[in-house]
């Protein structure tokens, strides 16, 4: 964004139209997207890491739709609906913005019994909603099968996590491609393990989220190795392509 902005906004004398304006715009997307997609991936790693069984079935579906001899693209997605149960879990276990930021009511309402007049600051509690055990059993717990055929109930998480209405994230629609890419990516190619102490032990993941108005989640030590030599050779190739 910010280079074809400054391709076609360079004047003659080198000063920048609009340039306080760009520069807000530039910032935003930056505060607004680089905490929330790496809480997000960590998210998934973190949980690689505790269900190595979903990993295994996320695997076979991968394996099943892309086969061996390319990396997922996104036009695969709806054929992978445990992978897509996979992200959807990320969303609601992540939910980077436990408290939506400030709304206005723009006119009054009512809600439940509650008389809300216009002009009135709402947060909406997208904790709340995303470990609400009458949509999700055993909210705490990882389970993409919740999102697989008869058994959706509830809110898709995606739904939520990204607030409401004018100010809805602008960036919804590229994080959750970059979700899926990074999920079936890296589960195509990588095994995600834990590693072994020198008791002979795995060693626990961080489950240590910050608290605060976003959720960030420190590293773990852990194994990314590639799955096999055919894996680690068209990494290699999507790394160094031309
Ligand atoms: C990775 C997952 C992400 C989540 C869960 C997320 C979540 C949110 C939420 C809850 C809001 C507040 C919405 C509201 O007030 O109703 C927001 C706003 C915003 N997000 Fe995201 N976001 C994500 C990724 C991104 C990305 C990738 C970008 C940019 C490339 C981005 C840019 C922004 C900006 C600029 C705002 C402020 C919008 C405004 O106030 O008008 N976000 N985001």
């Amino acid at each position: 964004m910010t280079s074809i902005f400054l391709s076609e906004n360079i004047r003659e004398d080198g000063s920048i139209v609009d340039e306080e304006a760009f520069n807000g715009a530039a910032a935003s997307l930056y505060m607004g997207g680089v905490d929330t997609t790496v809480t997000s991936v960590m998210t998934f790693i973190l949980q690689m890491l505790k269900n190595p069984e979903v990993q295994r079935l996320a695997q076979l579906e991968i394996d099943e739709v892309v086969g061996s001899d390319r990396l997922p693209a996104f036009n695969d997605m709806q054929d992978m609906p445990y992978v897509r149960g996979v992200c959807a879990e990320v969303w609601r276990l992540t939910v980077v913005l436990p408290l939506i930021p400030a709304h206005q009511t723009t006119e009054d309402d009512e809600y439940e019994g509650y008389h809300i007049p216009a002009g009135t600051t709402v947060f909406a509690n997208a904790w709340a909603m995303a470990f609400n055990p009458e949509y999700f059993p055993d909210p705490y717990e990882f389970k993409p099968e919740r999102w697989l055929g008869e058994k959706v109930h509830g809110p898709h998480p995606t739904d939520f996590v990204f607030g409401f209405g004018r100010r809805i994230c602008p960036g919804q629609d590229w994080a959750e491609k970059l979700l899926f890419i990074v999920v079936s990516s890296m589960l195509s190619v990588f095994n995600i393990q834990s590693s072994v102490g020198e008791d002979g032990k795995p060693i626990p993941p961080n489950e240590n989220y910050s608290l605060g108005f976003l959720r960030q989640l420190g590293s773990s030590q852990c194994k990314i190795t590639p799955r096999s030599l055919k894996a680690a050779s068209l990494l290699e190739n999507s790394v160094f392509a031309k």
